[in-house]
């Protein structure tokens, strides 16, 4: 387009896109350009192309007609009842159909989320670090959030129960309180059963949601199962969301959200898509054949190589000063440098020697995490990884002694 063109609706632009500034459109990394340690990716090579080839030919044999037809915004009701089946085999959780909204991805279920509950200058509760997809969200719907810390059993009750008290007294009823309670994404950190419980109790004093983003509770490398949030509420506060991307194929971007019938009812008229029913036939066929749960299996072994590869590469290669954290599962592992170091100037350094990471501000609300990065394992294979972290070694063991 021309100039004139470009500009042509810039005027007429709403508040939220003058708000966003535009970023670079961002292709997947390529393992031959560079190792990243950055994005959450899944592993290419194990991603289940030719068993999603036979499950996408059956869903067409069998049910054409419907797959490539419009279908209920709910989702495919027969990937519903597939889902229903592993929360109830592997999550613990047993709800019915009516509790269950199909997605595109687990983002697109936090969207839904903040339009069924936030208005603007609406007060959430966010466990700091966390996901970046949840500080864009919350700053899209103008959410004005209060950030609470961690420590390695979650999100720090005592704060939360202080900040809690505090927007009481102010008159502030808070809508949600966000988490991941389970291989937290940046930390790894997963929060144990009595603390869930707790939070739980607070939730229900002070009646407030709880939003349970759970993208990583498959991901399990050692320890036991820790019942959701989800499963333990006998109060209705909780919504949970849920996706494939990191257990099946991040391209499909399919997901979901779990919560009272009637919030679902409420959404499915707010969300006009069927949440892709072509997909929704071939993941439910996938799910059917018993090939997911290998491949969740072989996952599992894969991942957890990679996690202990990146574990004793960082104990090898990081100079005295550095910290980092250690999880049962998941795909990530939270760096903090000594005082006064800054991991922008590190990444600068470490792209110029083809090695990728996330800078630790974009996790936090208000660009704070100026000494910490986020290093995903899931991506990278072994080789890579074990090279990845000698290089960035190398760059820090240098930096640090001239801070
Ligand atoms: C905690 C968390 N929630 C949600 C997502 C996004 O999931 P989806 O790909 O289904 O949108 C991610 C992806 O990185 C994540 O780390």
């Amino acid at each position: 387009m021309v100039q004139a063109q470009e500009n042509g609706i810039a005027s007429l632009y709403s508040d939220l896109v003058r708000r966003t500034p535009p970023g670079p459109r961002t292709p997947a990394p390529r393992p031959q350009d560079c190792i990243s340690l950055a994005g959450g990716l899944p592993d290419p090579k194990s991603l289940p192309a030719r068993e999603i080839a036979a499950a996408t030919a059956r869903a067409l044999e069998r049910h054409g007609e419907w797959a490539l037809q419009y279908g209920a915004s709910q989702g495919y009701a027969g990937l519903i009842e597939q889902l229903r089946i592993k929360l109830a085999r592997d999550n613990g959780l047993d709800v019915g159909p009516d509790n269950v909204l199909i997605t595109a991805g687990a983002s697109q279920a936090m969207d839904l989320v903040c339009r069924a509950l936030i208005n603007p200058g609406d007060t959430v509760l966010s466990e700091e670090p966390t996901w970046q997809g949840a500080v864009r969200v919350f700053r899209a719907y103008q959410a004005n959030v209060v950030g609470i810390p961690l420590d390695t059993e979650g999100v720090r009750l005592d704060i939360l129960a202080e900040r809690l008290a505090a927007l009481k007294a102010q008159g502030v009823q808070p809508k949600l309180i966000y988490l991941i309670p389970t291989f937290q994404n940046p930390t790894g950190f997963t929060m144990p059963l009595h603390r869930r419980r707790q939070l739980l109790d607070l939730a229900k004093q002070y009646h407030v949601a709880v939003v349970e983003d759970d993208a990583y509770f498959d991901l399990r490398y050692a320890g036991e199962r820790i019942p959701m949030l989800s499963a333990l509420d006998d109060a209705g506060l909780t919504i949970y969301t849920g996706t494939f991307s990191k257990i099946m194929a991040a391209g499909m971007r399919i997901g979901w959200l779990i919560g009272p019938a009637s919030l679902i009812a409420h959404l499915t008229q707010i969300k006009h898509d069927s949440s892709n029913m072509f997909l929704g036939h071939v993941v439910a066929e996938y799910m059917a054949s018993g090939a997911f749960e290998s491949h969740l299996t072989e996952l599992v072994g894969i991942y957890r190589q990679r996690h202990e590869a990146m574990l004793d590469a960082l104990a090898t290669e990081m100079p005295e000063g550095v910290e980092w954290t250690v999880s049962n599962g998941g795909s990530f592992t939270w760096v903090t440098l000594p005082e006064g170091c800054d991991a922008t100037t590190i990444l600068a350094e470490a792209r110029a020697h083809g090695v990728d990471f996330v800078p630790g501000t974009i996790c936090y609300y208000d660009g704070r995490g100026q000494r910490n990065l986020r290093l995903c394992s899931s991506f990278a294979d072994e080789e890579a990884i074990r090279r990845g972290i000698a290089i960035l070694g190398g760059i820090i063991r240098e930096y640090v002694p001239h801070r």
